[in-house]
Protein backbone atom coordinates (compact mmCIF):
# COMPACT_ATOMS: atom_id res chain seq x y z
CA UNK A 1 0.00 0.00 0.00
CA UNK A 2 1.43 3.50 -0.84
CA UNK A 3 2.51 5.56 1.78
CA UNK A 4 0.58 9.03 1.83
CA UNK A 5 2.82 12.06 0.79
CA UNK A 6 4.91 13.86 3.68
CA UNK A 7 3.35 17.22 2.96
CA UNK A 8 0.83 19.21 4.09
CA UNK A 9 -2.38 19.44 2.07
CA UNK A 10 -4.10 22.16 3.65
CA UNK A 11 -1.48 24.26 3.07
CA UNK A 12 -0.45 22.99 -0.56
CA UNK A 13 -4.21 23.12 -1.59
CA UNK A 14 -4.75 27.10 -0.15
CA UNK A 15 -2.35 28.34 -2.79
CA UNK A 16 -4.84 27.53 -5.37
CA UNK A 17 -4.38 25.65 -8.89
CA UNK A 18 -0.59 26.20 -9.00
CA UNK A 19 -0.14 23.60 -6.84
CA UNK A 20 -1.32 21.15 -9.40
CA UNK A 21 1.80 22.15 -11.24
CA UNK A 22 3.71 20.99 -7.98
CA UNK A 23 4.06 18.44 -5.69
CA UNK A 24 0.22 17.58 -5.28
CA UNK A 25 -0.03 17.38 -9.08
CA UNK A 26 3.24 14.54 -8.81
CA UNK A 27 0.81 12.95 -6.00
CA UNK A 28 -2.45 13.00 -8.12
CA UNK A 29 -0.66 11.74 -11.58
CA UNK A 30 0.65 8.67 -9.33
CA UNK A 31 -2.60 7.84 -7.29
CA UNK A 32 -4.75 8.23 -10.63
CA UNK A 33 -2.36 6.29 -12.89
CA UNK A 34 -3.26 2.95 -10.37
CA UNK A 35 -5.28 0.00 -10.79
CA UNK A 36 -8.13 1.31 -8.49
CA UNK A 37 -8.37 4.57 -10.63
CA UNK A 38 -8.26 2.74 -14.05
CA UNK A 39 -10.89 0.94 -12.86
CA UNK A 40 -13.01 3.92 -11.78
CA UNK A 41 -12.39 5.63 -15.03
CA UNK A 42 -13.86 2.81 -17.01
CA UNK A 43 -16.59 2.07 -15.37
CA UNK A 44 -17.28 6.23 -14.79
CA UNK A 45 -16.66 6.27 -18.91
CA UNK A 46 -19.15 3.44 -19.42
CA UNK A 47 -21.74 4.81 -17.54
CA UNK A 48 -21.52 8.62 -19.30
CA UNK A 49 -21.83 6.69 -22.67
CA UNK A 50 -24.96 4.72 -21.57
CA UNK A 51 -26.74 7.97 -20.30
CA UNK A 52 -25.73 9.10 -23.74
CA UNK A 53 -26.70 6.51 -25.87
CA UNK A 54 -30.12 6.37 -23.48
CA UNK A 55 -30.70 10.04 -24.37
CA UNK A 56 -29.89 9.38 -27.96
CA UNK A 57 -27.67 12.17 -28.53
CA UNK A 58 -26.10 11.41 -31.48
CA UNK A 59 -22.22 13.12 -31.73
CA UNK A 60 -22.56 14.57 -28.36
CA UNK A 61 -20.11 17.24 -26.84
CA UNK A 62 -18.80 16.10 -23.12
CA UNK A 63 -16.81 18.65 -21.43
CA UNK A 64 -14.43 17.30 -18.46
CA UNK A 65 -14.32 20.24 -16.01
CA UNK A 66 -10.97 19.91 -14.00
CA UNK A 67 -9.76 16.80 -16.80
CA UNK A 68 -6.28 16.43 -14.83
CA UNK A 69 -4.25 13.68 -16.50
CA UNK A 70 -6.86 12.81 -18.97
CA UNK A 71 -7.99 9.33 -18.01
CA UNK A 72 -11.37 9.82 -18.26
CA UNK A 73 -11.31 11.67 -21.49
CA UNK A 74 -9.15 8.64 -22.86
CA UNK A 75 -12.16 6.22 -21.57
CA UNK A 76 -14.51 7.94 -23.39
CA UNK A 77 -12.60 8.61 -26.43
CA UNK A 78 -12.23 4.79 -26.55
CA UNK A 79 -16.10 4.18 -25.57
CA UNK A 80 -17.82 7.11 -27.61
CA UNK A 81 -15.45 7.38 -30.93
CA UNK A 82 -19.23 9.39 -32.37
CA UNK A 83 -18.36 12.21 -29.19
CA UNK A 84 -16.39 15.46 -29.03
CA UNK A 85 -14.69 15.80 -25.72
CA UNK A 86 -13.41 19.26 -24.56
CA UNK A 87 -11.02 19.00 -21.28
CA UNK A 88 -10.49 21.64 -19.28
CA UNK A 89 -7.69 22.23 -16.18
CA UNK A 90 -5.52 24.48 -14.31
CA UNK A 91 -2.27 22.82 -14.36
CA UNK A 92 -0.32 22.77 -17.25
CA UNK A 93 2.26 20.08 -16.49
CA UNK A 94 -1.19 17.65 -16.10
CA UNK A 95 -2.53 18.75 -19.51
CA UNK A 96 0.49 18.00 -20.94
CA UNK A 97 0.60 14.70 -19.65
CA UNK A 98 -2.72 14.12 -20.98
CA UNK A 99 -2.07 14.67 -24.43
CA UNK A 100 0.77 12.70 -24.21
CA UNK A 101 -1.50 10.36 -22.84
CA UNK A 102 -4.24 10.32 -25.44
CA UNK A 103 -1.83 10.71 -28.50
CA UNK A 104 0.33 7.76 -27.42
CA UNK A 105 -3.15 5.97 -27.90
CA UNK A 106 -3.91 7.58 -31.43
CA UNK A 107 -6.25 10.06 -30.20
CA UNK A 108 -6.48 13.07 -32.03
CA UNK A 109 -5.68 16.20 -29.68
CA UNK A 110 -4.90 19.83 -29.02
CA UNK A 111 -4.43 22.69 -26.70
CA UNK A 112 -6.85 24.88 -28.12
CA UNK A 113 -8.41 28.58 -27.45
CA UNK A 114 -11.54 28.11 -25.66
CA UNK A 115 -14.01 29.16 -28.83
CA UNK A 116 -11.85 26.99 -31.30
CA UNK A 117 -12.22 24.23 -28.69
CA UNK A 118 -15.94 24.35 -28.62
CA UNK A 119 -16.20 24.00 -32.58
CA UNK A 120 -17.87 21.78 -34.67
CA UNK A 121 -14.72 20.80 -36.37
CA UNK A 122 -11.17 19.70 -34.86
CA UNK A 123 -9.32 17.01 -32.96
CA UNK A 124 -11.19 14.55 -31.39
CA UNK A 125 -10.13 16.21 -27.95
CA UNK A 126 -9.50 19.88 -27.09
CA UNK A 127 -7.71 20.63 -23.98
CA UNK A 128 -8.19 24.46 -22.79
CA UNK A 129 -5.89 25.38 -19.92
CA UNK A 130 -7.96 27.88 -17.61
CA UNK A 131 -8.19 28.78 -14.03
CA UNK A 132 -11.96 27.44 -12.24
CA UNK A 133 -14.59 28.54 -12.40
CA UNK A 134 -14.17 30.82 -15.60
CA UNK A 135 -17.58 31.87 -16.40
CA UNK A 136 -16.08 33.39 -19.73
CA UNK A 137 -16.29 29.52 -21.32
CA UNK A 138 -18.83 29.08 -24.43
CA UNK A 139 -22.19 28.70 -23.10
CA UNK A 140 -25.28 26.33 -23.72
CA UNK A 141 -22.90 24.41 -25.40
CA UNK A 142 -22.07 20.87 -23.81
CA UNK A 143 -24.78 17.94 -23.62
CA UNK A 144 -23.09 16.51 -20.37
CA UNK A 145 -19.92 17.12 -18.02
CA UNK A 146 -18.08 15.20 -16.24
CA UNK A 147 -16.87 16.43 -12.77
CA UNK A 148 -14.85 13.49 -11.27
CA UNK A 149 -13.23 13.71 -8.16
CA UNK A 150 -13.16 17.16 -7.66
CA UNK A 151 -10.94 19.23 -5.74
CA UNK A 152 -11.31 22.56 -7.28
CA UNK A 153 -8.34 24.83 -5.00
CA UNK A 154 -9.92 28.16 -5.07
CA UNK A 155 -6.50 30.36 -4.66
CA UNK A 156 -5.91 33.77 -2.58
CA UNK A 157 -6.97 35.77 -5.27
CA UNK A 158 -10.03 34.65 -6.48
CA UNK A 159 -12.87 35.11 -4.36
CA UNK A 160 -14.05 38.30 -6.27
CA UNK A 161 -14.52 35.69 -9.11
CA UNK A 162 -17.06 33.05 -6.54
CA UNK A 163 -18.48 36.54 -5.45
CA UNK A 164 -19.66 37.84 -8.19
CA UNK A 165 -20.85 34.80 -9.68
CA UNK A 166 -23.74 33.52 -6.59
CA UNK A 167 -21.49 32.96 -3.69
CA UNK A 168 -22.82 36.40 -2.06
CA UNK A 169 -26.36 35.47 -3.56
CA UNK A 170 -28.77 36.55 -0.56
CA UNK A 171 -31.01 33.38 -0.19
CA UNK A 172 -28.90 31.21 -0.54
CA UNK A 173 -26.53 32.55 1.79
CA UNK A 174 -29.64 32.31 4.29
CA UNK A 175 -29.84 28.47 3.28
CA UNK A 176 -26.16 27.67 3.70
CA UNK A 177 -25.45 29.15 7.23
CA UNK A 178 -28.67 26.92 8.60
CA UNK A 179 -27.65 23.81 6.36
CA UNK A 180 -23.46 24.61 8.55
CA UNK A 181 -24.94 25.45 11.85
CA UNK A 182 -27.90 22.58 11.78
CA UNK A 183 -26.35 18.74 13.95
CA UNK A 184 -27.01 15.91 13.41
CA UNK A 185 -29.53 14.22 16.23
CA UNK A 186 -26.84 11.40 16.26
CA UNK A 187 -23.24 12.62 16.37
CA UNK A 188 -22.02 9.51 14.52
CA UNK A 189 -23.27 10.67 11.60
CA UNK A 190 -22.16 13.83 11.71
CA UNK A 191 -19.60 13.51 8.66
CA UNK A 192 -17.78 16.48 8.86
CA UNK A 193 -16.00 18.06 12.45
CA UNK A 194 -15.35 21.62 10.69
CA UNK A 195 -16.62 24.41 11.96
CA UNK A 196 -19.98 26.44 10.34
CA UNK A 197 -17.89 28.97 8.60
CA UNK A 198 -15.77 26.66 7.01
CA UNK A 199 -18.98 24.79 5.83
CA UNK A 200 -20.38 27.52 4.76
CA UNK A 201 -17.59 28.63 2.96
CA UNK A 202 -17.03 24.90 1.16
CA UNK A 203 -20.93 25.15 0.02
CA UNK A 204 -21.24 28.53 -1.25
CA UNK A 205 -17.97 27.45 -3.19
CA UNK A 206 -19.22 24.57 -4.54
CA UNK A 207 -22.61 26.11 -5.48
CA UNK A 208 -20.52 28.48 -7.89
CA UNK A 209 -19.17 25.79 -9.08
CA UNK A 210 -21.95 23.96 -10.53
CA UNK A 211 -23.42 27.41 -11.68
CA UNK A 212 -20.48 27.41 -14.19
CA UNK A 213 -21.24 23.70 -15.68
CA UNK A 214 -24.91 24.66 -15.44
CA UNK A 215 -24.07 27.49 -17.77
CA UNK A 216 -21.50 25.43 -20.49
CA UNK A 217 -24.77 23.05 -20.40
CA UNK A 218 -27.30 23.08 -23.34
CA UNK A 219 -31.10 23.15 -21.73
CA UNK A 220 -31.55 19.58 -20.10
CA UNK A 221 -27.91 18.59 -20.33
CA UNK A 222 -26.45 16.07 -18.06
CA UNK A 223 -23.96 17.03 -15.32
CA UNK A 224 -22.74 13.57 -14.26
CA UNK A 225 -20.70 13.73 -10.48
CA UNK A 226 -18.33 11.85 -9.56
CA UNK A 227 -17.65 11.78 -5.47
CA UNK A 228 -15.39 9.96 -2.85
CA UNK A 229 -18.40 8.28 -0.27
CA UNK A 230 -19.15 5.39 1.97
CA UNK A 231 -22.60 4.80 0.55
CA UNK A 232 -25.30 5.43 -1.29
CA UNK A 233 -26.69 9.17 -0.88
CA UNK A 234 -29.93 7.85 0.07
CA UNK A 235 -28.32 6.06 3.09
CA UNK A 236 -27.31 9.42 4.65
CA UNK A 237 -28.47 11.34 7.08
CA UNK A 238 -31.70 13.27 5.47
CA UNK A 239 -28.63 16.47 6.36
CA UNK A 240 -26.23 15.13 4.96
CA UNK A 241 -28.29 14.44 1.49
CA UNK A 242 -29.82 18.32 1.61
CA UNK A 243 -26.22 19.83 2.20
CA UNK A 244 -25.17 17.52 -1.27
CA UNK A 245 -27.97 18.58 -3.00
CA UNK A 246 -27.40 22.33 -2.09
CA UNK A 247 -24.25 21.85 -3.20
CA UNK A 248 -25.21 21.21 -6.17
CA UNK A 249 -27.80 24.00 -7.11
CA UNK A 250 -30.39 20.79 -6.84
CA UNK A 251 -32.02 21.27 -3.60
CA UNK A 252 -35.56 21.39 -3.79
CA UNK A 253 -37.00 21.52 -0.98
CA UNK A 254 -37.10 24.82 1.33
CA UNK A 255 -34.97 24.99 4.49
CA UNK A 256 -37.58 26.57 7.16
CA UNK A 257 -39.20 27.75 4.13
CA UNK A 258 -36.81 29.58 2.49
CA UNK A 259 -36.10 27.99 -0.84
CA UNK A 260 -32.36 28.40 -2.39
CA UNK A 261 -32.20 29.23 -6.23
CA UNK A 262 -32.68 25.07 -7.69
CA UNK A 263 -30.54 24.58 -11.58
CA UNK A 264 -30.32 20.94 -11.62
CA UNK A 265 -32.61 17.70 -10.56
CA UNK A 266 -30.81 14.56 -9.01
CA UNK A 267 -31.92 12.02 -11.37
CA UNK A 268 -29.52 9.07 -10.14
CA UNK A 269 -27.06 7.63 -7.64
CA UNK A 270 -24.60 4.89 -8.37
CA UNK A 271 -21.70 3.83 -5.54
CA UNK A 272 -18.83 1.66 -5.83
CA UNK A 273 -16.69 0.02 -3.20
CA UNK A 274 -13.20 0.97 -4.54
CA UNK A 275 -9.46 1.80 -3.21
CA UNK A 276 -9.77 4.86 -4.68
CA UNK A 277 -11.08 6.37 -1.08
CA UNK A 278 -6.92 6.31 -0.26
CA UNK A 279 -6.87 9.26 -2.03
CA UNK A 280 -8.74 11.05 0.90
CA UNK A 281 -6.68 9.13 3.62
CA UNK A 282 -3.98 10.46 2.29
CA UNK A 283 -4.93 13.86 2.74
CA UNK A 284 -6.94 13.26 6.01
CA UNK A 285 -4.47 10.66 7.75
CA UNK A 286 -8.15 9.74 9.41
CA UNK A 287 -8.20 5.78 9.50
CA UNK A 288 -11.87 5.66 9.01
CA UNK A 289 -11.33 7.36 5.40
CA UNK A 290 -9.73 3.60 4.64
CA UNK A 291 -12.56 2.15 3.66
CA UNK A 292 -15.66 3.37 1.17
CA UNK A 293 -15.36 4.03 -2.38
CA UNK A 294 -17.36 6.22 -4.57
CA UNK A 295 -20.46 7.29 -5.96
CA UNK A 296 -21.51 8.84 -9.42
CA UNK A 297 -24.25 11.42 -9.33
CA UNK A 298 -26.24 12.57 -12.43
CA UNK A 299 -27.29 15.96 -12.05
CA UNK A 300 -29.86 17.04 -15.01
CA UNK A 301 -30.30 20.92 -15.76
CA UNK A 302 -33.78 22.51 -15.38
C1 LIG B 1 -8.21 15.60 -7.81
S1 LIG B 1 -7.76 16.12 -9.40
C2 LIG B 1 -8.97 15.32 -10.44
C3 LIG B 1 -8.54 15.26 -11.88
C4 LIG B 1 -9.45 14.43 -12.79
N1 LIG B 1 -10.82 14.84 -12.73
C5 LIG B 1 -9.34 12.96 -12.45
O1 LIG B 1 -10.26 12.41 -11.86
O2 LIG B 1 -8.29 12.37 -12.75
C6 LIG B 1 -8.29 17.80 -9.38
C7 LIG B 1 -7.99 18.56 -10.66
O3 LIG B 1 -8.50 19.88 -10.53
C8 LIG B 1 -7.59 20.81 -11.09
N2 LIG B 1 -7.81 22.08 -10.38
C9 LIG B 1 -7.80 22.27 -9.04
N3 LIG B 1 -8.08 23.54 -8.75
C10 LIG B 1 -8.24 24.18 -9.94
C11 LIG B 1 -8.57 25.52 -10.29
N4 LIG B 1 -8.80 26.46 -9.37
N5 LIG B 1 -8.67 25.83 -11.61
C12 LIG B 1 -8.46 24.87 -12.57
N6 LIG B 1 -8.16 23.59 -12.29
C13 LIG B 1 -8.05 23.24 -10.99
C14 LIG B 1 -6.23 20.21 -10.85
O4 LIG B 1 -5.24 20.71 -11.74
C15 LIG B 1 -6.50 18.71 -11.01
O5 LIG B 1 -6.28 18.30 -12.31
Amino acid sequence: MKKPPKFDFNRALARGHVCYDAGVGQWWESQAADGAHRSAYRAIAEYIRDKMRAAKIKSPLIVDYACGGGFVLLQLAKLLPEARLVGLDGSKKLLALAQSRLEAQGVSCAALPADEAFATQGPRVRLIQTLLPNFKLPKGKADAVAFVFPNIAPGPKDQPIYDRNGYLNRVDVAVAKMLARFREMDPEDEVTKDDPDTLFDGYMTERVLARNIYGMLKPRGQWIKVDYANALRSELSQLSQQRCLFCECALEAAIKETRSEQLFAMRDNVFRRSKVIMDVYHQTKDESDKSGGYFITLLEGL
